[in-house]
């Protein structure tokens, strides 16, 4: 196999769990985790769960605090992101690992709207985007995510342009974390901004 498939393996897999990632995508994320100080990571868009199966063992190797956001519950199903069975079935996964930290929401329901915002206020937070409507989504946290937190999401250059989002971030003192170079080239279609005091 080319290194360009394994690059575009959006439609992957990990530990045999659905994650529409890439494999350079995961070290972004360990760059990013081995950088800043933080204490808690949000993933909005759960999905297959794979990508949420190694946040997790990110927040229990650094002991932060975690937790992912899916309007549906597709990680128990054990399908990837096309629906197809994944590879193998780990029960336990659903019940001891993902489900205490899962929440079956609404990103735009008031109700979680004002869980997230007070994870926000108390935390140092990754809040990571990757649902439908991302500039929506964007446009809607930015505004509670707290100093020395980051604002992250998937699907930059593809869902999320630049024009939905640079200027406003720029207005609520966010800087774009030097990674993106790095996301460009090995096409993992995220993007960091970190909010200053
Ligand atoms: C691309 S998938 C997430 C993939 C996952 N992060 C990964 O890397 O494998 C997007 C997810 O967003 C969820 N979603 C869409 N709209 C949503 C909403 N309004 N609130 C919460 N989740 C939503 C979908 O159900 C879907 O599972």
């Amino acid at each position: 196999m080319r290194i360009e498939s394994f690059i575009e393996m959006h439609e992957g897999k990990l530990f045999g769990l659905g994650m529409a990632h890439s494999f350079p995508s995961l070290f972004v994320f360990e760059w990013i985790l081995n950088n800043y100080p933080l204490d808690y990571i949000i993933e909005i868009g759960t999905g297959g769960g794979g990508l949420s199966l190694y946040l997790y063992f990110q927040f229990l190797v650094r002991e932060m605090g975690f937790s992912t956001y899916d309007i549906e519950e597709k990680y128990n199903k054990m399908v990837d992101a096309r629906g197809n069975k994944t590879q193998y079935n780990i029960p336990k996964i659903q019940k001891n690992i993902l489900t205490p930290h899962f929440n079956k929401r609404d990103i735009f329901d008031k109700e979680t709207i004002s869980e997230i915002e007070k994870i926000l206020s108390e935390n140092k937070t990754l809040l990571y985007c990757d649902n439908g409507r991302k500039p929506e989504v964007l446009k809607l946290y930015s505004k509670y995510v707290n100093p020395k937190s980051i604002l992250a999401t998937h699907d930059f250059g593809r869902a999320i342009k630049p024009f939905h989002v640079n200027a406003l971030l720029r207005t609520l003192n966010f800087e774009e974390i030097p990674i993106s170079k790095f996301c460009d080239v090995y096409r993992t279609y995220q993007r960091f901004w970190y909010k200053h005091i």
